[in-house]
């Protein structure tokens, strides 16, 4: 365990019955990085968490997590991370501080050392004044920092983070991934997954980029945007339905990619400045009003969109 990789992961493979949830999924996480696994819902991302938690087997392939096998040496697998999970699981009429006790006596915790360790999980997490109140009573972030507080009591090597920041208020989600950045400059390694690209721009070392069951990039933020070298990415709103002018955008010269949604559609193209004319030429031909344009430079959104001809939040 000195090639200096927390997670190595050897082509998974979980099915559900018919569905293929991961197929063929391989990627190597480096000790003290922070590394995101971006992809929409449905990607396969938990279910690739889930098997590296050992919460779920794979039907084939493997990984080790800090040089253990997931399939045959689960129990030291546990030791070593603290998984935070997509579904909250806290006990709503034990208080703050109550929840942490019950995990930490689950990990053989005991008296002065398990309140001394609640004490400094509950400051990192934010969460020292109300530690009095029951979880029930906590808002969806003070929940989720209490959920991330527990997978961090037996001071695990790696933490695995599965979208910590969906559904929660936008100070919960700064509070999270200054948590992240800071538990990583202490040391931590962090597997985090997300379908928000600024997060993974923000935090990650490396990331993955995963659609349907597979990885289909992977490298560092500016490695994965030169996938897409020029290409600016476009959005048009459109004052009628996208189809009434999208086959003819998409024949002009340097239009790449397209997606649309009702009357808001984007598009991957060389040179926006040469192109935008010809896109109003176009409405004006189609007989369709413009009435908003965006215009980005290439990020991983436009890489996802790349690379499966899809927006990253269409899900
Ligand atoms: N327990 C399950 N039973 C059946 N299908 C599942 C189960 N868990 C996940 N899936 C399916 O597997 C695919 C991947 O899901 P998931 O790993 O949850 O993706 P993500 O976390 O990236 O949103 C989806 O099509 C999902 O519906
Ligand atoms: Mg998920």
């Amino acid at each position: 365990m000195n090639n200096g990789k927390a997670i190595e992961v050897q082509d998974l493979h979980r099915h559900f019955g018919d569905i293929k949830a991961v197929q063929g999924v391989s990627f190597d996480v480096r000790q003290g990085e922070i590394f995101s696994l971006l992809g929409p819902n449905g990607a396969g991302k938990s279910t690739t968490i889930s098997m590296l938690s050992c919460l779920l087997q794979p039907n084939a392939g493997d990984a080790l997590v800090m040089g253990h096998s997931i399939t045959r040496r689960p129990m030291e697998v546990k030791k070593a991370i603290g998984v935070v999970p997509q579904e909250i699981a806290l006990y709503p009429d034990l208080t703050a501080r109550e929840n942490l006790a019950f995990w930490g006596k689950m990990y053989g915790l005991r008296g002065k050392t398990l309140g001394r360790r609640i004490d400094q999980v509950l400051e990192i997490i934010g969460l020292v004044e109300q530690q009095k109140r029951p979880a029930g009573k906590f808002s969806g972030g003070m929940k989720r920092r209490l959920n991330i507080g527990i997978a961090l009591l037996h001071k695990p090597q790696v933490i695995i983070m599965d979208e910590p920041t969906v559904g929660i208020d936008p100070q919960s989600r700064r509070h999270i991934l200054d948590n992240v950045k800071e538990l990583n400059r202490q040391g931590m390694t962090v597997l985090y997954t997300t379908h928000y690209m600024e997060e993974a721009a923000e935090l990650s070392d490396h990331i993955a980029i995963m659609d349907q069951g597979q990885i289909v990039a992977s490298g560092t933020h500016d490695e994965l945007v030169k996938i897409v070298g020029k290409q600016d990415r476009v959005e048009l709103t459109i004052n009628t339905e996208s189809e009434r002018v999208l086959p003819a955008w998409q024949a002009i010269d340097g239009v790449h990619k397209a997606t649309a949604t009702d009357s808001i559609i984007t598009l991957l193209v060389d040179e926006s400045d040469r192109v935008l004319p010809r896109l109003f030429e176009a409405a004006i031909e189609a007989k369709v009003h413009i009435t908003s344009v965006t215009i980005q430079e290439p990020n991983l959104e436009a890489v996802f969109l790349h690379l499966t001809g899809r927006a990253l939040r269409d899900g």
